[in-house]
């Protein structure tokens, strides 16, 4: 059986973290297949977008796998640390909308690959944390960058430095996660979320993701600069003809995947 499962469901591209015996813990393999399933549905026109989930009930994904970092050089770890990031990168630089459906333990690497999703929609027995430092390490894997980025400092320092666990409620509350649902409706909730992002227009929903994850690392002038030059690329796409008539029409618009 492999770490990875992934398959194509009427558009929507499911990738399972297969290793539930170690609560789904990110070993050099899961990296190295997780970053060919997401290089395979961005190439794939059929997906319109990704779900990224843990297998089994207990765990998203409890970190890195502790027993590869117990004994690495300092060259070494810096080699991982980058092997991780670039992995999480690709992620966050899909072009289309990658979304992590957490339920269970989101630890270490767990957490910061959900960091590097687009959305975050979990289960109301997630529970978060970046433990490193109880084990006399740091966040490695973008932790220290992308949970600052997304909670402010202060929370993120709270995290990162006492590493406890917080519950789904509270990253709820500091905007760790977008959604909680009990845990049987996790799944269900998670595909019409996706349901309702795939009837949106496709292009619409990839430069809107372009221009909202570009813009965080620009300056405020130059973010809006972009945003302008995309409305403008979309505004006379096909896709923005026929959802205005759509609307004008009083009917619901047909978009087309290319
Ligand atoms: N790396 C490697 N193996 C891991 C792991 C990790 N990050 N997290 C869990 N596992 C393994 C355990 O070693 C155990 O394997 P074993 O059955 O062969 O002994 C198995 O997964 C089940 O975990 P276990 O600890 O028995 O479950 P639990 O319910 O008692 O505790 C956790 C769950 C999540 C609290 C605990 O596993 C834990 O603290 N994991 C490490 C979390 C962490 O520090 N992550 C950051 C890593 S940088």
């Amino acid at each position: 059986m492999s770490v990875i499962e992934s398959r194509i469901e009427n558009h929507l591209g499911r990738i399972i973290i297969n290793r539930p015996d170690k609560l789904n813990a990110l070993n050099n393999e899961v990296l190295e297949k997780l970053e060919s399933s997401i290089l395979d549905f961005n190439q794939d026109s059929s997906v319109g977008i990704i779900v990224l989930q843990g297998a089994g009930e207990k765990s998203f994904v409890a970190g890195a796998d502790i027993a590869e970092l117990s004994c690495l050089t300092a060259e070494q770890a810096r080699v991982q640390s980058l092997r991780g990031q670039s992995v999480f990168n690709l992620i966050e630089q899909s072009s289309k909308p990658i979304l992590a459906s957490i339920q269970g333990f989101a630890l270490g690497g767990g957490c910061e690959l959900a960091l590097a999703c687009h959305i975050r929609i979990a289960s109301e027995s997630a529970r978060f944390a970046l433990p490193e430092v109880s084990l006399g390490l740091i966040p490695g894997y973008g932790g220290t960058q992308r949970l600052a980025r997304l909670v402010g400092m202060g929370v993120a320092l709270d995290m990162i430095l006492a590493g406890e666990m917080i519950t789904a409620a509270d990253a709820l509350r500091m905007g760790l996660v977008s959604r909680v649902y009990p845990a049987t409706e996790l799944n269900t909730q998670t595909n019409k979320l996706a349901e309702t992002i795939l009837s949106r227009g496709p292009k619409a929903v990839a430069l809107a993701l372009k221009s909202v994850r570009d813009g965080l690392h620009l300056p405020l002038a130059k973010g809006l600069e972009q945003e302008a030059s995309l409305f403008g690329l979309i505004a006379e796409s096909m896709e923005a003809r026929e959802g205005t008539t759509a609307f004008l029409e009083k009917r619901k618009p047909k978009f087309h995947r290319s």
